[in-house]
């Protein structure tokens, strides 16, 4: 746990304070935002909490503890820093970079070897091909979780983190704040977090820390901020699309329509079509024997044919997961012109569907009946 009680900091020489009284508690195991924009002293709030910047006054605690009272050694040992610039050794291989801490500690060279494998196993990058490499062998976002694994190495329950994810493209952005939420549903950090993009703001945040020109102006959940703006700035920040950003905090398992309307690959392609057209549906799900996603079918490709439905089934190349955003599921549903996405599980069976009406009613706003080509019902189990 961090407590921050009326932390302040006047840069010597300057009339204003860069952090102007701020008090906030971070519990164990959640990841705090701090957001605002440029200049209202994130960065400066941060190197504070590890001891990069002198507090000019007010407290900080860890577990408890007066941070100054600490060993400024030790008190580093226990939290990880990591900052946008990666700042790899870039004459170091991925390897050394990561065990750059570790060795300074004196670990010795097998519980370092095993340390860098399981890290770099967390993230998807296998030991074999990664460790030898350097970085300008790595792209941009496999370069950013190095740096990102680098910090974590000795495993610190406190991680300090300024916008980690900020040199990324939005695309490999997206993915690495995927991995992270993953690897911190196991790992359960404490994590203060910086950013100035709100999107990653609510998608990341147990709590969100919004400030202003050194000042806290709001700390709530996403929920909260979007919800209960405080006043006309939070509101601002926030943005106008409010009611959108919720689809950031939502689960595609809380929106999707279980046991969705399917049939099964080895059904013959006649009593389906017979059985879609008295439904109604112009497609229709089409699962395996093990109630795997195979893909869809609709009644043209049906029409006339002899075979079974595994026959003709159309793959189904967009799928989500239940713990997926709404956000990044509309997206992945925009990007496939059926006006639905399927949800499924990590071993491809289906869990549920989504359409638009049912995006909508979450974010309550119009819609188009595109998701109505599936038939009024869309849930109900097997068809025949
Ligand atoms: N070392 C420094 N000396 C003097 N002023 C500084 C220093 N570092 C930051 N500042 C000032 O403190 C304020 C907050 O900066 P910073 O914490 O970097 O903001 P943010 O990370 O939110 O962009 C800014 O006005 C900045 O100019
Ligand atoms: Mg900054």
């Amino acid at each position: 746990m961090i407590e921050l009680e009326r932390v302040t900091k006047i840069f010597p020489g300057s009339e204003i304070p860069a952090v102007d009284s701020v008090s906030l508690t971070v519990p164990n195991g959640e990841i705090c935002i701090l957001i605002g924009s440029s200049g209202c002293g994130k960065t400066t709030l941060m190197r504070m909490m590890n001891r990069l910047e002198p507090i000019t006054s007010g407290t900080i605690k860890i577990d408890g503890e007066n941070i100054l009272q600490k060993d400024v050694i030790d008190l580093r040992r226990h939290v990880g820093y990591a900052i946008q610039q990666i700042g790899l050794f870039p004459h170091m291989t991925v390897y050394e970079n990561i065990a750059t801490v570790p060795k300074l500690l004196g670990w010795d060279k097998k519980r370092i070897d095993e340390r860098v494998d399981e890290l770099l196993e967390l993230v998807k990058m296998p030991a074999e091909t990664f460790r030898g490499r350097y970085p300008r062998e790595l792209s941009g976002g496999q370069a950013q979780r190095i740096g990102v694994l680098r910090s974590m190495a000795t495993d610190p329950p406190l991680m300090l983190m300024d916008e980690p994810f900020g040199a990324i493209d939005p695309i490999n952005r997206e993915t690495l704040q995927d991995e992270f939420l993953k690897i911190q549903a196991k790992l359960k950090k404490t994590i203060v977090f910086v950013t100035h993009d709100i999107h990653e703001a609510i998608k990341m945040g147990d709590k969100v820390a919004l400030l202003d020109a050194g000042r806290l102006i709001q700390y709530g959940t996403p929920e909260e901020l979007l919800t209960y703006p405080k006043n006309q700035f939070v509101k601002d920040f926030v943005g106008a699309d409010r009611s959108l950003k919720r689809l950031d905090l939502l689960k595609v398992k809380d929106a999707m329509l279980t046991d969705p309307v399917h049939c099964h690959a080895d059904q013959s392609s006649e009593k389906v079509l017979e059985q879609m057209l008295s439904d109604g549906l112009n497609y229709l799900l089409v699962l395996d024997e093990e109630d795997r996603i195979k893909g869809y079918v609709n009644v043209d490709m049906l029409r006339g044919h002899k075979g079974v439905v595994g026959d003709v089934v159309h793959p189904m190349t967009i799928t989500v997961g239940p713990d997926q955003n709404l956000k990044d599921a509309l997206s992945k549903m925009l990007s496939f012109d059926l006006g639905i996405v399927v949800a499924v599980d990590d071993d491809e069976k289906v869990q549920g569907i989504l359409n638009t009406r049912t995006m909508v009613s979450v974010v309550g706003e119009t819609y188009d009946e595109r998701g109505g080509h599936w038939g009024k019902i869309t849930t109900g189990g097997k068809i025949i």
